[in-house]
């Protein structure tokens, strides 16, 4: 959390307490209205009502206060939040690299934190490319990519109505509904339905990934690129990811080249979330 919220709170939590309010926090929203998602450690719970309400006199934007209740869980990657402070209509709309995105913290995954790592997807794709965004959420990949290059098509499939719901708004209010399709559903049956093959496949799904190499691989044309997230131990970021690249190509009498081994979030001292590109 900010200086200006701990010198905010002097004199309203004791001194040895201050040092426990947390210095950084995740902001979803614009300037107009924004959400601050906050961790509450034990020892402050008496004093949450008091930072909450200092973080809104800092942070003029923010009109709503949540705690993490929990970690992120369940298929939809989503977590227990409560309102601490502000208004209880915590839906925002999150602008990022002149996308729009609007979306409720409190029903969908999101991450702010995220968004040089879009960029560096939307980058590396190729104008004209065909796409398959595999759990796109409300959509921040296959937006930000389809505003970077104007040639790609790209289908998005979610399995959490409320994501896609917003994605289907999202693709609007971005005006790229001429080249992004949201598909509602579970990709291992939506892939079923499909009836091509793409160029990139992106497999944002750290949790779980793996899982769906087996749907994913069938789906990218010789010579594709597959973008796979995956969970990783900070003494070897790479090796699984890539052990299970290999044999889910393996499987299809594919090889698979890893071209691109990026570490893109820390989740905990020990844990990362990593990509690792391969073409095959
Ligand atoms: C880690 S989130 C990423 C969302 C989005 N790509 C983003 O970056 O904001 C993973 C998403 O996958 C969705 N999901 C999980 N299992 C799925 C499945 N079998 N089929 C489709 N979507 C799924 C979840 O609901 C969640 O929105």
């Amino acid at each position: 959390m900010s200086r200006g919220v701990r010198e905010e709170l002097r004199g309203v939590i004791p001194g040895d307490l201050l040092d426990l309010v947390q210095r950084s926090f995740d902001i979803v929203g614009s300037k107009q209205k924004a959400v601050a998602i906050i961790e509450v450690p034990e020892d402050l719970r008496d004093y949450e009502g008091a930072i909450a309400h200092a973080l809104m006199r800092v942070q003029k934007n923010v009109a709503s206060v949540l705690s993490k209740e929990s970690g992120r869980a369940g298929e939809f990657r989503t977590r227990e939040m409560r309102l601490i402070a502000g208004d209880p209509d915590t839906e925002v709309l999150h602008r990022e690299s002149g996308c729009a995105f609007r979306l409720d913290p409190k029903t969908v995954y999101f991450s702010p934190r995220e968004s040089q790592e879009r960029g560096r997807i939307a980058e590396a794709t190729g104008d004209g490319d065909e796409i398959l965004v595999m759990f796109s959420g409300v959509g921040p990949l296959p937006i930000r990519i389809a505003k970077h290059c104007p040639g790609v098509r790209a289908t998005a499939i979610e399995l959490n109505p409320y994501a896609h719901n917003y994605c289907v708004e999202n693709i609007y209010l971005n005006r790229v509904g001429d080249r992004v399709e949201a598909v509602l559903g579970d990709v291992r049956e939506v892939a079923e339905t499909l009836g091509r093959r793409y160029d990139r496949i992106l497999m944002p799904l750290p949790k779980g990934a793996h899982m769906f190499l087996d749907v994913a691989v069938p789906l990218l044309r010789d010579g594709g690129v597959l973008h796979f997230y995956h969970w990783a131990p900070s003494e070897d970021m790479f090796g699984e990811a890539e052990e299970l690249v290999k044999a889910a190509f393996r499987e299809e009498g594919r090889e698979a080249v890893v071209t691109e081994r990026v570490k893109v979030s820390q989740y905990s001292p020990r844990y990362w979330k990593v990509r690792i590109d391969a073409v095959g």
